[in-house]
């Protein structure tokens, strides 16, 4: 995955290229490129590293033109290296291109393309896609780039420049996203908004197979068959600082402190005015149609599948319809048991993960009805699925996903409330008390935020460690895997989430003096029973650090020490422990130096597989 961004107007083309850029690492991060034609040439310049690398290198010597294209990268095909970093292009210079995706059949093209006497540069499957556009180049431009869409096969979003059609960008995509920023006299193309609000907020959404024609006066659309398509300007109603950091240190501690903002956002026009109940406009769904399932599919990845595992919980508990939950790259591949009586909800911050994306496209081709849970209007899941659930928590950029995992919580519970009402399986007592403690969900993260200097000194102290356990049961358990996965991705620590009652099957061994033991133990049903697994490790000398709601007296007699969050209920639970795990992680990662908004190895939107 990769951000690309284009630029045509009458300003300098390299200033939007590098700032757009800037807002797009979080796809990509390992090299970086732009192209700029000056009128004459087109200049490639290219650095491996972040975007600040290539930054340096042309400070003193800034490509001057009006148009051109830009890209980071996150290697999938060639690794990280100046040759492999886009633009890519043709033998001759002509035809530049900078592409997000892979390109299936590259090596077939590739072959063919060189026996035809084609040199090529790098290792990467993109650069086919300007030497193609070379080979079949009749002098129409936009003839051509149909022509080489015919011939390639895969996942794309693509902007191709051209020496020889000055002030005119091509733009297209295919199962990846790309936007058209509309301004006055200039023309903006990307990933995603976050790079392009500043310039402006009228936006064209591109869909799969759509071409644009960007000039710097027109914007021009049309389909594969060559039909114009009148396409409806999108305005983007999120603030430009919304995009940025807004005062604090990274994007991960700023999205940490949204969380009262983003789960309220979540929730509004969604609760009935008078409290006894919830209303999702979105699906309209009616008792028999509920009743038509005999299951239902979660698949997800990483932290949604975390939000997927806890979603389970709700939709068993309240609608007591059975769930399973899924790993979107395991579901595709293991021929699960899915027709038309089958729901699946697919659950994707970005909306561009490619397994989900696919496990979703394979259940709609065997007859199960979709529901999306997802943050990003537009994108491919959104499009792909029948119904769409939005959960409004404005941009993400940190790799580590902290309010997509709160407001997929609340989405999942309403969702859960929803189908309970529909189908009689609560009390309205019952709904309407459920709904009373959802409504304070967004002060009690405020609380929770409110006192964050005891669990700086946990990570001061414990940072060090090499590795730490989580543990805990039912609901606690889903959220230990959270917390642990946070601690992993961005402080490195190895940490691993155990059910509680698991330890004594094997994970026991690994509890040693001065292991540090994050234990969760807020499930009133099986209270007990996670102390005496507290006690287990505490027996083998492990410090234990407890997750406990207010007013629990009894746990701090067992630990070394707890951490409180307010009361509610225990299903609404997980949405106020998250928090101080999400702080552990980002105050751990800070204490060892690491580089929390962009992890090493990681990139925020997973769009290969
Ligand atoms: O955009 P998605 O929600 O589909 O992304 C799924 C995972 O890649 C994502 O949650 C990942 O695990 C995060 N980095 C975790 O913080």
């Amino acid at each position: 995955m990769c951000g690309i961004v284009g630029y045509v107007g009458k300003g300098r083309a390299a200033d939007f290229l590098l700032d757009g850029l800037s807002k797009l690492e979080y796809r990509g991060y390992d090299s970086a490129g732009i192209a700029v034609y000056d009128g004459t040439n087109v200049h490639i310049e290219k650095s491996v590293g972040r975007l600040s690398a290539l930054r340096e290198k042309i400070a003193d010597n800034m490509p001057e033109g009006s148009m051109g294209i830009g890209h980071t990268r996150w290697a999938t095909h060639g690794r990280p290296s100046d040759r492999n970093a886009h633009p890519h292009s043709d033998c001759s210079g002509d035809f530049v291109v900078v592409h997000n995706g892979i390109i299936e059949n590259y090596l077939s093209l590739k072959e063919e393309l060189i026996e035809k006497g084609h040199n090529f540069q790098s290792e990467t499957d993109t650069e086919v896609v300007a030497h193609l556009l070379e080979d079949v180049y009749n002098g129409d431009f936009l003839g051509s780039v149909r022509e080489v869409l015919q011939r390639i096969e895969g996942s794309y979003s693509l902007v191709f420049m051209s020496k020889k059609n000055p002030g005119t960008l091509i733009c297209t995509k295919q199962d990846n996203p790309l936007v058209i920023g509309l301004g006055e006299g200039e023309n903006f193309i990307a990933s995603d908004i976050p790079a392009i609000i500043s310039k402006t907020r009228k936006t064209f959404i591109m869909a799969d197979g759509e071409i644009a024609v960007v000039t710097q006066d027109s914007v021009n659309i049309s389909n594969r068959r060559g039909e114009k398509i009148d396409k409806k300007i999108f305005e983007v109603s999120w603030n430009a600082e919304a995009a940025e950091k807004g005062g604090y240190e990274h994007f991960m501690l700023k999205e940490i402190h949204e969380q009262p903002k983003a789960v309220k956002d979540t929730m509004r026009e969604r609760i009935i005015k008078d409290g006894s109940g919830i209303i999702l406009n979105e699906l309209n769904w009616d008792k028999d149609f509920l009743q038509s399932f005999n299951k239902i599919y979660i698949v997800a990845c990483g932290t949604a599948y975390h939000a997927g595992l806890v979603g389970k919980y709700y939709i068993e508990k309240l609608a007591r319809i059975l769930v399973e939950v899924d790993l979107a790259s395991e579901f595709r591949y293991r021929d699960p048991i899915i027709d038309e009586k089958t729901l699946l909800i697919v659950i994707s911050q970005s909306g561009e993960t490619s397994d989900t994306l696919a496990a979703l496209k394979e259940s709609k081709r065997r007859g199960a009805k979709t529901l999306a849970v997802t943050n990003v209007v537009g994108s491919s899941i959104a499009r792909e699925a029948e119904w769409v659930l939005y959960t409004w928590a404005g941009p993400e950029i940190a790799v580590a996903s902290t309010k997509a995992y709160t407001t997929q919580l609340i989405l999942m519970f309403m969702l859960a409330l929803y189908m309970a009402g529909i189908l009689g399986t609560q009390e309205k007592e019952r709904i309407a008390e459920l709904v009373g403690e959802l409504k304070k969900i967004p002060a009690q993260i405020s609380e929770t935020l409110s006192d964050v200097e005891p669990i700086k000194t946990f990570a001061k102290r414990y940072g060090f460690n090499e590795d730490v356990f989580y543990i805990g049961r039912s609901l606690d358990y889903s959220v230990a895997l959270e917390g642990a996965l946070k601690l992993k991705e961005v402080s490195y620590i190895h940490a691993e989430a155990y059910a509680a009652g698991e330890l004594k099957h094997g994970t026991l061994a690994l509890i040693v003096e001065g292991v540090p033991v994050i234990a969760l133990a807020t499930q009133r049903s099986v209270y007990e029973k996670t102390l005496s697994n507290i006690k287990e490790v505490k027996a083998r000398d492990a410090v234990v650090i407890g997750i406990a709601a207010e007013g629990d007296e009894e746990l701090i007699k067992y630990v070394d020490h707890v951490m409180y969050v307010p009361q509610t209920d225990e299903l609404l639970i997980p949405l106020l422990t998250v928090v101080p795990l999400q702080l552990l992680a980002y105050y751990g990662a800070i204490t060892r130096g690491c580089d929390v908004d962009k992890p090493r190895n990681l990139a925020k939107s997973v769009t290969v597989e």
